[in-house]
């Protein structure tokens, strides 16, 4: 068939001259209801067992969800089951609902109140879908006979907590497919149903209302669900949920802007599994409200416990991209965000509000370390090869160094044409820099001040070869010594050194870039203190030009 968009009708604009939402901002989380073991199961190739189930149930209720859906036990026998377990074992905590869905059916109702006998509360969620196309199409009934499947499934529902007064109850219903609902029509259902139950007499009631398939833009949805909230009977009375799933892949602009609008519940999954695209994503509905100061009241930061979890129970592997989850969502390769990221990562206080470039959160807030932030492929550069010694081996080059370093590093990518992990940064490191050369190891130094300056006597190698030399300071005097040695035209054109924190046998490094005969070697030692660490650094960059030229250290010494 050809690809024709002219099969598809456009989105009509609800007219709404009192719009006020998009002038709103969350300031407070809303309700959650996690349906990960109802509509996130129903959509598995392979649904949870009951060994995942309770996996699942037991990291929700840690993460702080109150409310959530178990299962549909009219409709599953291992649903029917999970139900009972977690009731019989005594396995809900006080302060949490767990919730059963059910068809507007009388039978399936029945069941329902079967699954849930025993327990100290329970939501009983009944839904019957409500809009023309399953009006006309599925059910070939009227607006009038749809309503009254909602009513008499309402109906149903208050007798059979009437004869359990033993539960506390709260009823829930959705008009299924109610953004595909006329508004009126959703309104007019809505009432009927509201108007049996009575929330306004203290029956504790919840409108959940469903964006069953994502078939328009979530600013539509926000005043589907701003015109629900201003005309609803009884409003004040009860709470409006929102169910949106992930078809255009906004289930959770849909749900915030539906808050703004006027929701106070949401539904979800974590990390989104549902059906076709997904529910509405948990996770990334509360990191968003986290990421602007309102505290989400769920625990997410041991975040690979929830992938991990999540994985295992539903058997769908997380995109390195899932927002605020997936294992690459904090990694920069590009070496101008390597350079930004470092650079505003070591000037973020601690009572400060964050403030790094290219990293939405603090990484570490859900358990992620500083060191992943930044990896390293032909694309980087060299703030993030500092970012990686840094933040991992406590070795901070100076910037003359990181460029140069940065070449040896970019090299290794575009050899292998792979990426370079911390380990090989730190062995490259190693070996063109930090590594004594054989024979070139400082043995002793002895510095004296004369009237002419530094006279510095120096041991070095395994030979005990001593150098003698006289400069204003000590690395001038050392120098002066190796070029005499050598016949060779030596200046220093920049070294430092610093002291090392704990976690290392060495106490300072120093780094340092030579001229030798008009050519440049750099090189870097780590010792005892910051004179022998300099003196080394010199010792070694001299060494490579001594290699270089391919003399024979023994012999010229
Ligand atoms: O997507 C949906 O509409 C549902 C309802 C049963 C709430 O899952
Ligand atoms: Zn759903």
């Amino acid at each position: 068939m050809a690809f024709d968009h002219r099969k598809y009708r456009a989105c009509q604009p609800i007219p709404k001259p009192d719009r006020r939402w998009p002038d709103r901002i969350i300031q407070q989380a809303p309700q959650w209801c996690a349906v990960d073991l109802r509509d996130g199961n129903q959509a598995l190739i392979k649904p949870m067992d009951v060994a995942q189930k309770q996996r699942l149930f037991d990291l929700l209720v840690k993460l702080g969800y109150k409310q959530i859906e178990i299962g549909f036990p009219a409709a599953s026998q291992p649903d029917f089951g999970f139900c009972r377990k977690l009731i019989e074992e005594d396995r809900v905590p006080a302060d949490v609902h767990i919730q059963v869905l059910t068809q507007a059916r009388d039978d399936q109702i029945e069941r329902s109140f079967e699954a849930l006998a025993g327990a100290p509360q329970a939501i009983v969620h009944v839904y019957n879908s409500t809009s023309r196309v399953h009006r006309e199409k599925v059910f070939g009934l009227d607006r009038a006979g749809v309503r009254e499947i909602a009513e008499n499934g309402a109906r149903r529902v208050q007798e059979l907590a009437a004869e359990h007064p033993e539960t506390r109850w709260t009823f829930q219903y959705s008009p299924e497919s109610f953004s595909a609902t006329e508004l009126d029509y959703a309104l007019e259902v809505v009432d009927a149903v509201t108007a049996i139950w009575r929330p306004d007499q203290g029956q504790n009631v919840i409108i959940n209302l469903p964006q069953t398939v994502e078939m328009g833009p979530p600013n539509l949805f926000a005043d589907q669900i701003e015109w629900m909230h201003d005309h609803l009977a009884r409003r004040e009375h009860f709470s409006i949920s929102v169910h949106t799933h992930n078809d255009r892949a906004g289930a959770v602009a849909a749900a915030e802007l539906a808050v703004m609008a006027g929701a106070d519940r949401v539904e979800g999954t974590l990390l989104g599994n549902g059906e076709r695209t997904g529910n509405m994503d948990l996770v990334t509905m509360g990191m968003n409200l986290y990421a602007q100061g309102v505290d989400p009241e769920i625990g997410f930061a041991g975040m690979a416990e929830i992938v991990d979890v999540v994985e295992s129970c539903t058997e769908i592997e997380t995109h390195p991209r899932h927002p605020y989850a997936g294992e690459l969502v904090f990694t920069a390769f590009s070496g101008s965000h390597q350079d930004a990221i470092r650079k505003t990562l070591n000037q973020q206080r601690d009572d400060a509000y964050w403030d790094v470039a290219y990293l939405p959160i603090d990484p570490s807030d859900l358990g992620r370390r500083y060191e992943e932030v930044v990896r390293i492929n032909s694309q980087s550069g060299k703030g993030g090869v500092a970012h990686i010694l840094e933040r991992a081996y406590d070795v901070n080059l100076p910037r003359w160094l990181q460029i140069e370093f940065a070449k040896v590093v970019q090299q290794e990518a575009e050899g292998t044409g792979r990426e370079v992990d911390a380990p090989t940064v730190h062995a490259l490191f190693q070996r063109d820099y930090l590594q004594t050369p054989p024979g070139w190891e400082l043995k002793t130094y002895d510095l004296s001040r004369t009237d002419e300056g530094v006279r510095a006597q120096v041991c070095v190698g395994d030979a005990s070869v001593e150098l003698q030399g006289q400069g204003h300071g000590a690395v001038e005097a050392v120098a002066s010594a190796l070029q005499q040695r050598y016949g060779i035209a030596l200046a220093v054109e920049a070294y430092e050194e610093f002291a090392l924190g704990e976690g290392t046998n060495a106490n300072a490094m120093a780094c340092i870039r030579v001229q030798v005969d008009g050519d440049p070697y750099s090189a870097a030692a780590l010792a005892e203190d910051t004179t022998s660490a300099t003196l080394q650094a010199l010792l070694s960059a001299v060494a490579r030009r001594v290699a270089a030229a391919e003399l024979d250290t023994a012999a010229v010494m």
